[in-house]
């Protein structure tokens, strides 16, 4: 079975009601119809601030749009300040999140334990979750890229089942490469990405794991390098920060995604 790409933007802290809604309509002038609808098409997603997602939502209702949010918590409901469930999600309409991104690991303490107590709960809950793994420079410097993807992916998918994975997209994000313009060469991220594959093959006895999984390339990715990226056999899509909030840039990520 061929792996559908997913183009999906991150859209970090970026992005109030009013101007999310309108990025929406930006986006959907810009794909126009059909771009992204049946056929050999990417899927499209789109992952706005929390209070940003009923707007966006709204917004891309009837579109081929999809919507995720950025964060989900491991309990139902409690005192978790600052925290949103998975029922909170699921009642809001979205389909998808985002678990484990590096700045949440840099900035917010997140670790492979918490990332997987979050995964269960997306998939207990029937999201989609886009697991974020990725090196720092200095781990890559350091030759260290697949034993931390592994270690990452270990962790983050402990006790998760074949049928599990079916909900779960990989993003690998190598952090240098996150917001700085540096983006991974095609065949550095194509390398990891095999890797990842390949580790799949040995972590579930099922086959269908390492052969359906799509696994995401993010960092820097613009209209410009999507193209190669995409070609990999292993690239299954992107997941694009700074230039998902750039209509004609995502616009164009997505017209090449079409063709790749
Ligand atoms: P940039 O595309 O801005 O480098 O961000 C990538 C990213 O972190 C997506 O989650």
């Amino acid at each position: 079975m061929a792996r559908q790409i997913l183009i999906a933007g991150n859209w970090k802290m970026n992005k109030g009601a009013a101007d999310g809604a309108q990025l929406i309509k930006d986006i959907k002038a810009q794909i126009g119809c059909g771009c992204c609808c049946g056929g050999k098409s990417p899927e499209v997603l789109v992952c706005p601030p929390f209070t940003t997602l009923s707007a966006v939502l709204a917004e891309a209702k009837g579109s081929c749009l999809q919507v995720g949010a950025q964060n989900i918590h491991w309990a139902e409901q409690g005192a978790f300040t600052g925290e949103i469930s998975g029922a909170m999600l699921k009642e809001c309409g979205v389909t998808h999140v985002i678990i484990g991104h590096s700045e949440r690991r840099q900035y917010f303490g997140e670790t492979d334990a918490t990332v997987n107590q979050r995964l269960k709960a997306a998939l207990k809950n029937g999201l989609t979750a886009v697991v974020c793994v990725g090196e720092t420079l200095a781990e890559r410097m350091a030759g260290t890229t697949n034993a931390v993807v592994e270690r990452q992916l270990r962790g983050a998918l402990a006790d998760i089942s074949a049928d599990g994975m079916k909900q779960v997209v990989i993003a690998y994000e190598p952090v240098w490469a996150i917001g700085t313009g540096q983006v991974a060469s095609d065949e550095q991220a194509q390398e990891v990405h095999a890797f990842i594959r390949g580790l799949f093959k040995t972590m579930f006895s099922c086959p269908s794991v390492a052969d359906n999984t799509r696994i995401l390339y993010g960092g820097s990715m613009n209209a410009t390098n999507a193209g190669g990226l995409l070609a990999q056999p292993d690239i299954d899509g992107g997941l694009i920060g700074g230039a998902s909030l750039k209509p004609a840039d995502f616009a164009a990520i997505i017209k090449t995604a079409t063709k790749a």
